[in-house]
């Protein structure tokens, strides 16, 4: 561990924590995972808010890093290889590359789920992290710092059928006990974890608006449409641009094929191995490979229900100029 980089684990004190969380909004329709608290204006698990709160105070990031930012179930997976490729492509081979005997969350960490646990958790040569807090609730040292941001959003109404389905397989995210429809309500008043999406998805599009030299905007159906294009926008973004020599070789399709649902959902790793997180032991690889299509939705929710969502959006969304 090098001093230029910090994911310092070290948790509040209880009594300080209680105190916090004292203070704040609760939501009690969450069964397994105990009370849900709003801060800063979004929804976490206890667990997590301790953690956030954790890297709030005590993160500093590599001047090179990069964040991987998302909602729950937005294509974080699908992202963190993706960016990983592009960053590493000159340094892993076909053979060598650390994709196909790992999940991608095992060689890009969480900020605030595993890496803050323990510091010596991360590899400083890899300079990605990824996170679902919130732009507004980053740390304040990676707001300052000259560190480069991408998130990627989703439709909502497939985020919220990806994380209902996690939540049928993984217990202690809370999803489990509730019915679709009741899950449905919740997406709709915003009380979920990281959660009003609006907000979350609103806070980097305005960054991105902003800083477009910080933050980059990607959604996951233009990746499913158009993914060597975004591919190439990463890239370049990164720093990383694809020469004329790798244009020619197609290097930017490849990494696309490397990184696509049905390469990495077959690879052995994603099919039988385990994702050791202490809070919740039983994820298994696979649960981060569902069905990775686009308009999934359309096989749970009646377009009535899907309407109540989307409006609910449109009405958020309004005037940002995102559709
Ligand atoms: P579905 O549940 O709709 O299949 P996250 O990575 O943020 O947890 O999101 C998980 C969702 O991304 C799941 O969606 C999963 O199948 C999908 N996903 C994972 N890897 C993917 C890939 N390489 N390409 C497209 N989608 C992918």
């Amino acid at each position: 561990m090098t001093n230029a980089s910090k994911i310092d684990g070290s948790p509040k004190t209880d009594s300080k924590f209680e105190d916090i969380i004292s203070n704040l909004p609760q939501d009690n329709s969450w069964k397994s995972t105990g009370p849900l608290y709003k801060y800063q204006g979004f929804w976490y698990i206890p667990w997590v808010l301790r953690k956030v709160i954790s890297a709030q105070e005590s993160f500093t990031p590599q001047p090179t890093d990069v964040f991987l930012c998302s909602s729950p179930k937005s294509g974080t997976t699908w992202l963190k290889a993706l960016a990983f490729s592009i960053v590493s492509r000159n340094q892993v081979n076909d053979s060598t590359n650390p994709l196909l005997e790992n999940l991608p969350h095992e060689i890009v960490p969480f900020l605030e789920i595993e890496s803050t646990q323990n510091s010596s958790n991360r590899n400083l040569e890899i300079p990605l992290v990824a996170t679902h807090i919130p732009y507004t609730s980053l740390p304040k040292s990676i707001i300052d710092s000259g560190c480069k941001i991408i998130y990627i959003c989703r439709d909502p109404k497939d985020v919220l059928i990806s994380h209902w389905n996690f939540g049928l397989k993984v217990s202690g995210i809370g999803l489990e006990s509730f019915s679709l429809e009741e899950a449905l309500e919740q997406y709709c008043k915003g009380i979920y974890p990281y959660g009003p999406y609006w907000d979350h998805v609103l806070g980097f599009w305005k960054a991105s608006l902003e800083f477009p030299e910080k933050v980059l905007f990607v959604k996951y159906e233009d990746l499913k449409t158009d993914g060597p294009f975004h591919v190439k926008r990463m890239a370049n973004f990164l720093g990383h641009p694809f020469s004329v020599e790798e244009e020619q070789q197609g290097v930017a399709e490849n990494i696309v094929k490397k990184c696509s649902f049905e390469t990495l959902s077959r690879l052995e790793v994603n099919k039988n191995g385990k994702f050791y997180l202490p809070e919740l032991p039983n994820i298994e690889n696979k649960y981060f490979f569902r069905k990775g299509k686009a308009g999934d939705w359309k096989n749970y929710l009646t377009n009535e229900k899907a309407e109540k969502l989307d409006q609910i959006m449109e009405e958020k969304f309004s005037g940002s100029g995102l559709v």
